[in-house]
């Protein structure tokens, strides 16, 4: 670690507020009912019968409120109706053409209660799915909470996916309605999204009404009996629908997220515990005072958006900005003249953003007065120490701390993380610090003994939390399987991770075949069932490479058909189909023909040694191969790839 900067450098092994961390954590573990029964008696609950937590013999081993009643919208928007908070701004809205809506809480709860009005009369109940497919406009915010008002579950699918990761969401969901948007922006152009869920819909058997917002004005088709625009339904003036009360248990949303088969996972999360747990690490992680103006980076279609930009800062009564579009459009210093103009206190953004705006170059920073800044952070991936430490003099002008939030889609908040808001430990570029309370994090070796000091292994958590996702949506086999077979009894995330002397967690990327594009997280099995989908592909593989800016790219290698003939318009054409298959953030950096892939003798690809070649690594790199394949078999396939891969460039 002799290399690592501490930027808040102490002169004890571990700092004061260390200790302090890891006592309060060791407190909540030993007592888990008591601890989040005094959380959650901060937030507003119908009936409170029973223990907050009890375990469990099955996985995830544990449940959170379960004879509790509550309502998640409830406690988002009506609990701030009387306390005060009313007219606080919960979200200081821009889009990407510079049309702005500030959002006091007041207004921000009539547009949910309209929007819950109008599902109502649809038919929506406790329980039932629905699809939304959105911008990042309000109504994407309000379109939630209103499900969840009623008691239904939300299916939120990011508006950058495409119409087969539609319909294969809707049919595993079986949604009756979809929520969307004529459009969106997207540098300057619209992006329609209307005619991509007709697409998917024709895949579909469960819909029975698509509501659209109007947002772009472009023409779109609607089908009569089915669409209908979302401002003709929506009743005017004040109404008021009664919020549905809900089991702790009862679950909020399915967000579905890559794994390491070609079917998406629907991460299913709970209501009560979910509840708690955000609203405890907003004010841990975040430290908010009541000037802050936070502002969350994401996208709402990732699980970031939905606890970060949604739900935890609603339910502290936090004020928000919230920005539709890209960080360079008009121009370099969008995002900074974002922070100027609210005066933004606490920026939370992803790793690939900062490395975006450090190539774009600190002379756009520096046009603006950032001094409001009082406390940033980073999500999604691992921050490599450069991309810190630029951020840190240039964003937060060596003043500010930077959170690094270790966490995922199913564990629904932040696991590990700098703890401004109990206390702050000294920071170490590139590690995310220490376990919050509630989470009993540790580092495993292959054969499930604990790893040493400085050694790699896998991050396990071996005790529910209460934001600990409940199963997988209609799959709970693969839930065991995927997620707490690997090491018995415990929660197994798929992280390489390594523990320091001083017990500081360093988090090291996926141990799966699932890579982080820009922070998004897309399984390689995926990708290649899309390239097999083209007619002229007979077999693929999928590979990620390092990058600069993104962290990874997926590449891939493809062999073709008998009688299929590679060139460059095949492969323009077969990347085509990826981007209207999945999206284009799944769009291969690049793609090689070839007509032999390494395997081993069981037919299985060899991965690291396609790895090793497309990293541009001598293939001694490649440490642990598969049992049946031999040192010398693995060069010898390299040394053909990379033949291959050079007589298909000439
Ligand atoms: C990675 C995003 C290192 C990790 C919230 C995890 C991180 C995956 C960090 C989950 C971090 C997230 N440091 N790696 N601070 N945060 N990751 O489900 O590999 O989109 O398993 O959730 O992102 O991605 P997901």
């Amino acid at each position: 670690m002799a290399d690592l900067v501490d930027v808040l450098p102490t002169e004890e092994r571990i700092h004061p507020n260390g200790n302090l961390i890891r006592e309060l954590n060791e407190r909540s573990l030993k007592d888990p009912d008591g601890f989040w029964h005094g959380v959650a008696d901060e937030l507003f609950w119908y009936e409170k019968n029973g223990p907050a937590f009890e375990a469990t013999k099955e996985p995830p081993y544990g449940k959170w409120f379960e004879r509790w009643k509550t309502n998640l919208c409830v406690n988002c928007l009506d609990r701030h109706m009387t306390n005060g908070m009313k007219n606080r701004v919960a979200y200081y809205w821009e889009g990407e053409p510079g049309d702005r809506r500030p959002t006091p809480y007041a207004e921000l709860s009539r547009e949910v209660t309209r929007f819950a009005k109008v599902l109502k009369d649809l038919g929506v109940r406790k329980g039932a799915r629905l699809t939304i497919y959105m911008p990042m406009i309000p109504e994407l915010p309000i379109a939630m909470l209103a499900t969840v008002r009623l008691g239904a579950i939300h299916s939120v699918i990011f508006a950058g996916f495409t119409a087969k990761s539609i319909s294969e969401r809707v049919n595993d969901s079986k949604s009756k309605l979809v929520i969307t948007a004529d459009g969106a922006y997207r540098r300057g152009k619209v992006i329609p999204l209307k005619p991509i869920v007709d697409e998917a819909l024709k895949d579909t058997e469960s819909v029975e009404k698509v509501l659209v917002v109007k947002r772009t004005a472009n023409p779109i088709e609607m089908q009569e009996g089915r669409d209908l625009w979302y401002e003709e339904v929506a009743p005017q003036g004040n109404v008021y629908v009664e919020p549905a009360k809900v089991e702790g248990m009862h679950p909020s949303y399915i967000l579905y997220t890559s794994g390491t088969t070609g079917k998406p996972k629907g991460a299913t999360h709970s209501t009560g515990g979910y509840m708690t747990w955000l609203y405890f690490t907003q004010q841990a992680v975040f430290d908010l005072k009541d000037t802050d103006v936070y502002w969350c980076a994401a996208d709402i279609g990732w699980v970031t958006g939905h606890s970060y930009i949604v739900y935890s800062p609603l339910l502290r009564g936090t004020t928000s900005i919230m920005y539709e579009g890209t960080p360079d459009y008009p121009a370099a210093d969008r995002w900074w003249q974002i922070i100027e103009r609210y005066g933004c206190t606490i920026l939370y953004t992803s790793p690939t953003a900062i490395r975006m705006h450090m190539k774009l170059g600190e002379q756009h920073a520096q046009k603006h007065d950032l001094s409001s800044l009082r406390l940033l952070g980073t999500v999604g991936e691992p921050i490599n120490p450069e991309a810190w430490k630029w951020y840190y003099k240039h964003i937060g002008k060596e003043r500010t701390p930077i959170v690094d939030t270790w966490w995922q889609t199913e564990t629904g908040g932040i696991l590990i993380t700098p703890a401004p808001g109990i206390a702050l430990v000294p920071l170490k570029p590139g590690s995310a610090t220490y376990p919050l309370p509630g989470v009993d994090a540790d580092v495993y070796m292959d054969d499930g003994t604990v790893a040493r000091p400085g050694e790699k292994g896998y991050i396990v958590i071996k005790k529910p939390w209460p934001g600990e996702f409940m199963t997988l949506w209609n799959d709970k086999e693969r839930f065991d399987s995927v997620y707490f077979s690997r090491f018995k009894g415990v929660y197994y995330p798929g992280d390489y991770a390594m523990k320091d002397e001083d017990g500081y967690f360093w988090l090291l990327g996926r141990a799966d075949d699932v890579l982080k594009v820009a922070g998004h997280r897309i399984g390689t099995i995926e990708l290649e069932d899309a390239l097999i989908a083209h007619p002229a592909v007979a077999e693929s593989a999928v590979i990620g490479k390092p990058d600069a800016i993104k962290m990874q790219v997926p590449v891939a290698f493809v062999i073709l058909r008998p009688g299929q003939k590679p060139s460059p318009q095949l492969r323009q054409e077969i990347l085509n189909h990826v981007r209207t298959t999945i999206g284009p953030i799944a769009v291969p950096d690049a793609l090689y023909f070839v007509e032999k892939l390494p395997k081993t003798r069981s037919g299985k690809i060899m991965r690291r040694v396609v790895g090793a070649v497309v990293a541009e690594k001598p293939v001694g790199d490649v440490t642990t191969l598969d049992d049946e394949t031999s040192v010398e078999e693995a060069k010898r396939a390299y040394q053909e790839l990379k033949a291959q891969i050079a007589a298909g460039k000439s």
